[in-house]
């Protein structure tokens, strides 16, 4: 599927096959260890921040690590045993750049403080006629107080949309959940207090030799299953 996009006033065409990445997408855990040429990350990040953000807060980040830069990453999220024993691990320690994905829960949560997010009648500016209000109760008082924690849905947007930019580039990628080791890895590469790590997402050149997930051989419920029209 061919798409073509505007951008912001000035009519660029854009030609993209975002169907076509999406079937091919899936999580590659064995790299060559070729890198992946600067520029190209670059871009593939910048892209993959075009995501959307609640409330335009842009309260997401990437920290890319290549080179030799990511053996910070696997030095705080994995152990010495584990490193051992994994027969994953030559393959995905191969993988040239490890991008971090964060999100600010406190960018957020003083966004939805603003005068056009806040409940309080008397600093609320209603929206124009015709436009949801994306206010809802004190989100500005915390975390706490969000039903759903929107820097983490935004963190997850812009990983897709890295998994998918690089995947329509010929890269292979894969996602890591944050499982381990999350504040020194954060404090290792500076990043200040109050940002989370969401996850992970490795990128290369696929070298064929993966290690497909267990969790493929799940029987779960199809796409028709999990699509429901009208109602459950
Ligand atoms: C939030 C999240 C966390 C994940 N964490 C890991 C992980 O830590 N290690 C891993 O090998 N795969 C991880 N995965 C990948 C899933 O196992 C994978 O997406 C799923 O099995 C489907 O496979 P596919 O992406 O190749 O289609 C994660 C995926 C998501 C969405």
């Amino acid at each position: 599927m061919e798409m073509v996009t505007r951008l912001a006033g000035r009519c660029r065409p854009l030609v993209v096959d975002v169907a076509e990445a999406l079937r091919r997408r899936h999580m590659v855990r064995s790299f060559d260890g070729r890198p992946v040429a600067t520029g190209v990350v670059d871009r593939l990040v910048t892209d993959a921040l075009r995501a959307p953000t609640a409330g335009n807060t842009r309260g997401t980040a990437w920290i890319v690590l290549d080179g030799p830069r990511t053996a910070t990453y696997w030095e705080h999220t994995t152990t010495p045993g584990w490193r051992a024993a994994s027969r994953r691990w030559p393959g995905l320690s191969r993988a040239p750049v490890a991008a971090l994905a964060l999100a600010s829960p406190g960018a957020y949560v003083a966004r939805y403080a603003e005068h056009d997010k806040s409940p309080d009648p008397a600093a609320h500016v209603p929206a124009a006629p015709g436009v949801l209000s994306e206010g809802g109760p004190a989100l500005g008082a915390g975390p706490g107080a969000w039903p759903v924690p929107y820097w983490f849905g935004d963190a997850a947007f812009s990983a897709m949309a890295l998994l998918v930019g690089a995947t329509s580039e010929g890269l292979g990628t894969c996602f890591l959940g944050n499982f381990r080791g999350e504040a020194p890895l954060l404090a290792a590469v500076g990043v200040p207090e109050g940002w989370r790590l969401f996850g992970t997402v490795l990128l290369g050149h696929p070298d064929g030799r993966d290690h497909p997930s267990p969790s493929l051989a799940r029987r779960g419920p199809s796409a028709a299953e999990r699509v429901h029209r009208g109602r459950w």
